[in-house]
């Protein structure tokens, strides 16, 4: 087995995005546990940095909002990088150093941009030409709302949410996040949408009017449309997050809506000044732990830094 450190060396960096929902319909739970997901995904200025360095087997750092994040081989950049040496025949021997910005267990798949970045960064640093087919596939086994951090941009996920299909976007749309004190764990969020017995919608499409307004850039359409059916149980875990929605609509956002599982809520304002008006109404408020302004459509992971050396 050709050892992955002696095929390249150097380091590589790849960012990789967070994403909001702008719409998640979600259908009944499935024999393997999964939902069915209709979801509308917009990738936003938000990024997690992952170097890949050649190393001796595999070992992980995390530096910024890295509070809580496994440093063993549960943690999901490593995956990414043991699933992609496995697919190549390469001896994972690589240091991945995550720099967290996105808020751990957030519900803007911060853990799923570093998977990633980390499968971007290690394909570059072990150069093995992989399509983004193949990257694509890697990505969905790793977790549902990988494929979209690899994509960016806005998307249709469909299926787990894996199954995507690009969306024209106008934008820039200006958005607010507001985090919360403490994680909200995906599996409990879903869990607790099964046992609030919602209505399953019929059928599971993109919304209509949520497509126009993004093809359009209208703020206040999109803000109108804005949908989330896993809204409910993220309340009603953590039932002060009204309370961060109520703030931030009644400090003139155009739409307010918990992003994806929780626990942070997202605002769309009508341009840069409401959005800064909002964040500073909802810092002040007491309601979120912080809040920062955010644009998207952005693209998704991309290589932002190398240095390779001779072999
Ligand atoms: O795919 P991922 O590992 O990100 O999913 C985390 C958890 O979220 C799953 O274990 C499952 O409990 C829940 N989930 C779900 N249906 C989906 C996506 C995630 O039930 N479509």
């Amino acid at each position: 087995m050709e050892t992955a450190a002696t095929a390249v060396l150097g380091t590589v960096t790849v960012r990789a995005p967070a994403k909001v929902n702008l719409q998640l319909a979600v259908g009944a739970r499935r024999a393997d546990g999964y939902h069915p997901l209709a979801s509308v995904f917009l990738a936003v200025d938000r990024h997690d940095l992952v170097t890949a360095a050649p190393g001796e087997g595999l070992t992980l750092s995390v530096a910024g909002e890295g509070a809580g994040v496994p440093l063993d081989r549960d943690n999901l950049a490593a995956r990414a990088a043991t699933a992609l040496a496995a697919r190549h025949g390469l001896r994972p021997d690589v240091h991945l150093h995550i720099d967290k910005r996105i808020p751990v267990a957030g519900g803007m798949a911060g853990g799923s941009a570093d998977a990633a970045a980390a499968l971007l960064a290690c394909a570059t640093l072990w150069d093995t030409r992989s399509t983004s087919h193949e990257l694509h596939r890697l990505a969905a086994r790793l977790g549902s709302d990988v494929p979209f951090a690899l994509l960016g941009g806005a998307a249709l996920g469909l299926g787990r949410g894996d199954r995507l299909t690009p969306l024209p976007a106008a934008g820039p749309f200006h958005w607010v996040l507001a985090t919360a004190d403490g994680p909200l764990p995906t599996p409990a969020v879903y869990a607790a949408h099964d046992r609030l017995r919602p209505r399953h919608p019929r059928t599971l499409g993109a919304d209509p009017a949520v497509l126009a307004a993004l093809r359009t850039g209208d703020p206040a359409a999109l803000g109108a449309a804005l949908g989330n059916d896993l809204q409910p149980a993220a309340l009603h875990l953590r039932p002060a997050l009204a309370a961060t929605l109520r703030t931030g609509t009644a400090a003139g956002a155009l739409g307010a809506t918990v992003s994806g599982s929780g626990p942070t809520c997202a605002f769309l304002a009508a341009d840069a000044p409401a959005a800064a008006r909002i964040a500073a109404a909802l810092t002040t408020s007491g309601t979120c732990h912080r809040a920062w302004t955010a644009t998207g459509p952005v693209p998704g992971a991309s290589v932002v830094r190398t240095s390779f050396a001779a072999k």
